[in-house]
């Protein structure tokens, strides 16, 4: 099986047309892990990109990120979130962008890329919301990790189409979850082919941790709080909101197959109470879909 892993992920690796990210990111990594940054060098960086300031301002001042106070210029925005905030900003932006550019091609019947972006953007809104609310991990984390948790998916389902479809197929007549229909078909589950691109593309290591673990929770991982809320976010989504993916014929209450044993554990009180606060959140998703989705 191992063997079998390595040459799935060499095969993915030899790809040439993989997305890459702009400059930009990996200029704004390495800077801050520079000890000598300043909000002003961070700025002029980020500047000299004004399409990705344009998205980041109308981003951080939409109803959806919830902020109180208007943000105007990079360096505010940089003042009132702080620089890891910042950073998660354009790493979600781009990363958003540079998968999108892989959707130009055409895929499958099966594979609906909208339907796809709205499941991960409804993750990343519910996952902050819930860092937020139950004051637990870094909301801007959990937002980065909610948005590309999947990403392996949808790799899969362009790289490796008929994989894809066979994997899909599977869990549409056996009735089965994404990643146990998976487990049959492909060496590979998504979030190792969602982690091995996040790591190729630099991205930092809380966010190719969450991506690894959003079905795996480790108790005692560095990123335990943001897995445990992405995994939960994760569950919650996919028991309100049905998708070419999930398979859930009876949306509208909580099913357990969909969490990890330790999320509904620790978020247990937030996933019994969700059929209260959902719907709110629901309309705020729909805000990041159209924001996102550029409706
Ligand atoms: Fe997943
Ligand atoms: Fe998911």
């Amino acid at each position: 099986m191992e063997n079998k892993k390595a040459d799935f992920l060499k095969k993915f690796d030899m790809i040439r047309d993989l997305p890459s990210l702009p400059a930009i990111v990996m200029k704004v990594n390495q800077m801050l892990d520079d000890p000598y940054t300043t909000i002003d060098s961070l700025s002029k960086v980020i500047e000299k990109d004004q399409a990705i300031v344009v998205k980041m301002l109308v981003l951080v001042n939409s109803p959806f990120f919830g902020l109180r106070e208007e943000i105007s210029s990079v360096k505010e925005a940089a003042i009132v979130l702080g620089f890891d905030a910042i950073r998660n900003i354009i790493v979600s932006l781009s990363t958003f962008k540079a998968l999108n550019n892989i959707t130009k091609d055409q895929c499958c019947d099966q594979f609906k890329i909208e339907a796809f972006w709205k499941h991960s953007i409804g993750v990343a809104v519910l996952s902050k919301h819930l860092s937020d609310r139950s004051n637990n991990a870094d909301p801007e984390k959990c937002f980065v990790g909610g948005l590309l948790h999947d990403m392996g998916k949808l790799l899969t389902a362009y790289y490796f189409m008929d994989e894809f479809k066979r994997v899909y197929e599977l869990a549409r007549t056996e009735k089965l979850i994404y990643r146990d229909a998976e487990r049959a078909v492909i060496p590979v589950f998504h979030n190792e082919i969602g982690y091995f691109l996040a790591k190729k593309w630099k991205l930092p290591t809380h966010l190719t941790n969450t991506i690894y673990a959003h079905h795996g929770i480790k108790v005692g991982s560095s990123t335990f709080e943001e897995d445990i809320i992405v995994n939960t976010a994760d569950g919650i989504i996919n028991s309100y909101i049905p998708d070419f993916l999930n398979n859930n014929t009876s949306p509208g209450k909580i099913i357990g197959r969909y969490f990890e044993p330790s999320a509904h554990k620790k978020m247990r009180l937030w996933i019994e109470s969700s059929s209260k606060w959902f719907p709110e959140v629901k309309i705020i998703i729909h805000d990041a879909c159209n924001f996102f989705l550029g409706k």
